[in-house]
């Protein structure tokens, strides 16, 4: 399914493109987010939330992996305010290699801590963000799944747990 409709395209590489992209909230008008924001687990500060490219929903829905080029990750960083409107940092991986690539090349990484960019960390296959994400599936760490709508994952047996219980163990789960 072509996406390229504007606010599902993926993230800029240049930096400074990128950064006033994201400080735009551009990936909020497509992108899928995870419900809330929510501590880390990792190295990224406080509370973290993250969107997923249309592009990426779509391959983890059709259980592809590694995923397409240009499958891309946003996580919003709040340092103070989980609730903010605006985040205070970014990160940002982006598939850069088609699907025969695999490894830490195969993505582009960029982190600020800081809304003005300053000190960002980034580039293709970074060792410092590619050792730690090696352990995800394809390089993505976040559990979040979004629900798939559109047909070809939909459900055929009834789930067996009623949903108002799911939901309360999802509260209560992991991340
Ligand atoms: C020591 C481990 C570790 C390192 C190093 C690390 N991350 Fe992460 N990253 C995580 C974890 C864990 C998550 C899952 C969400 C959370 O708890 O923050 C994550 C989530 C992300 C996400 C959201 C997509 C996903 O994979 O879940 C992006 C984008 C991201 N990191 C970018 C980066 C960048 C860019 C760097 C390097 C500058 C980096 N990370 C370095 C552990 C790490």
């Amino acid at each position: 399914m072509p996406s390229k409709k504007r606010g599902a395209a993926p993230p800029p590489i240049a930096p400074s493109r990128l950064l006033r992209w994201l400080r735009k909230g551009k990936y909020r008008e497509r992108y899928v987010p995870e419900p809330a924001a929510h501590p880390s687990a990792g190295p990224h500060g406080g509370y973290v939330r993250t969107w997923y490219s249309p592009r990426l929903v779509d391959d983890l829905a059709a259980d592809r992996e590694p995923f397409r080029r240009s499958a891309a990750m946003v996580k919003e960083l709040f340092f103070g305010d989980p609730g903010a409107t605006q985040p205070e940092g970014f990160a940002v991986m982006r598939r850069v290699g088609g699907r025969r690539r695999t490894g830490p090349g195969a993505w582009y990484y960029y982190e600020t801590l800081r809304r003005d960019g300053r000190n960002a960390y980034v580039g293709r296959g970074l060792r410092v963000c590619a050792n730690c994400h090696a352990g995800g599936r394809d390089f993505l760490l976040s559990e979040f799944r979004p629900s798939t709508e559109q047909g070809s994952a939909r459900e055929t047996q009834p789930p067996e747990v009623p949903p108002s219980r799911r939901s309360v163990g999802a509260a209560n789960g992991r991340l």
